[in-house]
């Protein structure tokens, strides 16, 4: 029997203010199982899949069997780390019933132990039933990517005392809906700091400031695996895309140099 403790939702809340919490997100078995075994806390199935995975410029596409495909991938994987899954665009913004019925689909099929959600106070039914019904939900404000269209852009939220205001009434209102921890992606760090100052649940930053309980990034951001895409706030800890296509490069060369295989390498 495995002797591996999974870290659960209680385990992540029970963080704030002890230890800062480590996220990434994960899409594929093998980075997922690298992932979980350098220690990271919370994986998170991002439906940034649409941009890293699909290549696509928005999350908009990604559709929730995309999700539950990546999601089961992932869980497969995955030892230690608590397991998260967006849920995509229009998922669960159409009703309660529907989004409580999506939310269930990608939990029993994709073998995650948490949905995320993106949006404020408008959510407050459905993460209730969700939280009642045994889903743990992770909250997601700040700048929400399945808004892209409205705000014309990626571009920074509560930068103004009145939207400031609005996203801090909206993380204590999912706070008393339920949720476990709350994402807050492109806010201003002071922010960022009033809002982990003031609520009792765990918040994870990303491009947000320090002062957050915890960290979450995009896998393929901090490993550099898309050269061209440089964010200020996604620091790589490696080149990877250089690193990868360097060696693919050498492969080339020593196919063509007939250097390879070479006679060690021919047999099993
Ligand atoms: O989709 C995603 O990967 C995310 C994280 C960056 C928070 O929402």
């Amino acid at each position: 029997m495995s002797t591996i403790q999974r870290i659960t939702t209680k385990r992540i809340r029970a963080m704030k203010g002890k230890q800062k919490i480590v996220s990434l997100t994960a899409y594929d078995y093998s980075m997922a199982r690298l992932v979980d075994a350098a220690g990271v806390d919370m994986i998170l199935i991002g439906d940034s899949l649409g941009m890293v995975i699909q290549g696509e410029e928005t999350t908009i596409p990604v559709t929730l069997e995309q999700m539950i495909y990546h999601s089961k991938l992932v869980s497969r994987a995955v030892e230690h780390a608590l397991v998260a899954a967006d849920m995509p665009f229009a998922s669960y913004t159409e009703s309660v019933e529907q989004g409580y019925h999506n939310s269930v689909h990608l939990l029993q099929e994709g073998r995650v132990s948490a949905v995320k959600l993106e949006g404020g106070k408008e959510l407050v039914p459905l993460i209730k039933k969700l939280v009642h019904s045994g889903i743990p939900v992770l909250g997601h404000l700040g700048l929400q990517p399945q808004m892209v269209l409205q705000y014309g852009g990626f571009v920074l939220q509560g930068d103004t005392p009145e939207t400031a205001e609005t996203i801090l009434e909206n993380a204590i209102a999912l706070q008393d809906a339920g949720v476990f921890a709350l994402v807050l992606e492109k806010v201003p760090r002071a922010l960022a700091a009033k809002i982990t100052d003031t609520l009792t649940i765990p918040t994870i930053g990303i491009a947000s400031g320090p002062e957050c309980d915890g960290q979450i990034l995009v896998l393929y951001d901090m490993l550099g695996l898309q050269p061209e895409v440089k964010f200020k706030f996604a620091r790589r800890y490696i080149e990877g895309g250089e690193l990868i296509q360097n060696a693919i490069g050498r492969y080339a060369e020593d196919i063509r140099a007939v250097k390879f295989p070479n006679d060690g390498e021919s047999y099993q």
